[in-house]
């Protein structure tokens, strides 16, 4: 069997043996080792312990020299399959253009769409397997990935596909989420039934016989899916086995938390514009609420409530959106830096949130996002750094020494 020891480990964080997201106050707990060894037996982590109590032999050894060892980063909510990027609409913006206005120009998702419907299956593997590389260098270790920007049957089965091959060629947590309702295509733009019958009845027939999915998500919100609409989709897509996952409440109050927590949706995503009710009736569900702080801040929004949802009880995860519109970024130690800055989340509920519960809004809690024996062995291990709260405190900086995906290097 092969075995690595990762030793000097300056502090080993993240040793939760946790079955379901961390909320409230148990968010801010991140028990960890200090001066510790960490042995990995084939993909899995097979035990760990104080450096002061011999660690045992195993056939590879590395020297973390002091460095703090994490849980790699569960990245709950990309769309990092996209065709071009879209910095001309961020330069309108900069000149005052928002967001909904780009869309009502034909821009925003519509503009991924066209650049998507030109651009071939294998050409659009090659750019989502960089991006899914230069993240894994950057500490991830799962992630999330959406369709939605075909918005045809045959792009939104293209989109599925690649995500498909991304799963099997990756050695990354790699979970797929169909969002055909990401927005209206022009053609059905006074014929909203006509999409969502085609949604039902041409593209979740094939992606559940394909098995291209394992959620289902709508963008509600104003201008895009109303409540009436999301849930129609939701239950088409329940009725092949799809969870759901929404992307609620990001521009208004959309009534998106309302039917996700009603549908016992696994998450409702973005989160950036909540009221009284909306936070209480997340805080009374198992839904988990995830936060996309970079999305907020490049569309200069206000941030996510992150106290309010954490002190009302609520399960909160962080992603980091990757799309070419809101969030041509994905990573994760940047989505972790401004949680703290902007959403004075501390750096234990950050890292907690970016990790463990990260993992459970994708289904993978028991598998990944902590320090546990027998969970799958990806993890980070940073430069040595003074603190944890360093790492989040010098925001812009890449700490990342060294990852390893299902106990290997990268
Ligand atoms: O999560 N909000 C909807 N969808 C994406 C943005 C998509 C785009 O602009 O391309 C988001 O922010
Ligand atoms: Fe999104």
């Amino acid at each position: 069997m092969p075995s690595r020891l990762i030793y000097n480990i300056g502090q080993l964080a993240g040793v939760h043996v946790a079955t379901q997201p961390l909320r409230g106050p148990g968010l801010a707990s991140l028990p960890g080792i200090d001066n510790a060894w960490l042995l990995i037996e084939d993909d899995r982590i097979a035990d760990f312990g104080s450096m002061s109590r011999t660690p045992p032999t195993a056939g590879e050894k590395t020297d973390a020299a002091g460095g703090i060892v994490l849980p790699a980063w569960c990245d709950s909510h990309t769309h990092l399959v996209f065709a071009g990027s879209r910095e001309s609409e961020f330069v309108d913006k900069l000149k005052g253009l928002s967001y909904a206005e780009i869309n009502a120009k034909g821009g925003g998702i519509l503009n991924s769409a066209r650049n998507l419907a030109r651009t071939s299956e294998e050409e659009l593997f090659v750019m989502a397997w960089t991006r899914l590389n230069e993240l894994a260098a950057l500490g991830t270790g799962a992630v999330e990935i959406k369709s939605g920007y075909g918005l045809t049957v045959e792009g939104e089965l293209k989109m599925l596909r690649v995500i498909k091959k991304l799963k099997e060629r990756s050695a990354l947590a790699i979970k797929a989420t169909f969002l055909g309702a990401h927005t209206y295509p022009p053609e059905y733009k006074e014929n909203h039934q006509g999409y969502i019958d085609l949604i039902t009845n041409e593209m979740l027939p094939v992606i559940a016989r394909e098995g291209l999915a394992d959620y289902i998500d709508v963008f509600c919100e104003k201008g895009f899916f109303s409540p009436e609409e999301t849930e129609a989709v939701v239950r088409a897509g329940m009725a092949h086995g799809l969870k759901p996952k929404i992307h609620a409440n990001q521009l208004n109050l959309s009534g998106g938390v309302e039917v996700g927590v009603a549908l016992k949706a696994l998450s409702v995503d973005h989160l950036e514009t909540m009221d009284d009710t909306t936070v209480a009736t997340l805080a009374g569900s198992t839904t988990i609420g995830t936060l996309l702080p970079t999305a907020a801040f490049f569309l200069r929004m206000p941030m996510q409530p992150a106290r309010t949802l954490i002190d009302a009880g609520c399960a909160i995860a962080l992603a980091s959106d990757f799309n070419p519109g809101s969030s041509p970024s994905g990573n994760m130690n940047l989505v972790v830096a401004m949680s703290c800055i902007q959403m004075r989340m501390v750096p234990e509920e950050a890292i907690n949130a970016a990790t463990l519960n990260g993992a459970f809004a994708m289904s993978l809690g028991d598998q990944l996002g902590s320090i546990a024996k027998g969970k799958k062995a990806n993890i980070l291990i940073t430069r040595p750094v003074p603190s944890l709260a360093y790492i989040p405190y010098s925001f812009g900086t890449n700490h990342i020494a060294q990852v390893f995906i299902n106990g290997e290097p990268i």
